[in-house]
């Protein structure tokens, strides 16, 4: 397994929290500002949350079909290679094509949207398809006042092992079986996604969440 951080996979969000050209998502990792989105095709996009004229935040935009149109001066960009397609003040005009907005790798595996920020980020690992079980529910996800290395750390203390992809966690908490996905999205902050094989509303689900809090408060006090 590569550990190398630029060849991580960082698990930023849901896949069912991003819908087809709707909603645009802000996402951190590794200290990248991210805004997140999928074309009405449905694929996945992440790209810098800068918009290459001025500099405003994607986030602030909106997903037209396959574009994403910036909410400053209303400059669109394409899905997939992030080429700057229209600019309305002048719409006679060819767009530059030098204007590009930065695209990371993005791909939807396990439920989860994962994002690659490295230069080539062609090819997905397939061990992400495995990261969480078939068939497991989402629990939460629990925001950490820690670095990514020493969540890490902890997990593994609590027996968690990631066999998988480095940052894609197996074990239990409170006996019920928990895949974590970890996500360094800032050096003092760090994400868990929390999957179970618990039901919905049963009480193993319930216990799941008490005892993310105990692992959240531990971390954030020891460690
Ligand atoms: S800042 Fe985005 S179009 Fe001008």
């Amino acid at each position: 397994m590569n550990t190398d951080d630029s060849s991580r996979w960082h698990p930023v969000a849901r896949s069912a929290d991003l819908r087809p050209g709707a909603n645009i998502v802000a996402g951190f990792a590794q200290g990248q500002e991210l805004a997140l989105w999928r074309s009405a095709g449905g694929a996945a996009q992440a790209w810098e949350n800068r918009c290459p004229h001025r500099s405003v935040r994607f986030t602030l935009g909106q997903v037209i079909e396959e574009r994403l149109a910036c909410a400053y001066h209303g400059w669109q960009y394409a899905a997939g290679n992030g080429q700057c397609v229209g600019i309305p003040a002048h719409p006679a005009m060819q767009a530059p094509r030098n204007v590009c907005a930065k695209v990371f790798g993005a791909v939807d595996a396990a439920g989860m949207l994962w994002v690659s920020l490295a230069q080539d980020a062609s090819a997905a690992p397939p061990s992400l398809a495995s990261a969480v079980p078939a068939g497991w529910h989402f629990c939460r996800t629990l925001t950490l006042r820690a670095g990514a290395q020493d969540v890490r750390d902890a997990l593994a203390r609590r027996g968690f092992a990631s066999d998988e992809a480095p940052d894609a966690f197996q074990g239990a908490l409170d006996a019920v079986k928990t895949a974590a996905l970890v996500l360094d999205a800032q050096p003092q902050l760090t994400f868990i996604h929390l999957w179970t094989d618990a039901p919905p509303g049963s009480d193993a689900m319930k216990s799941l969440h008490a005892a993310a809090r105990n692992l959240r408060s531990t971390i954030e006090t020891q460690g």
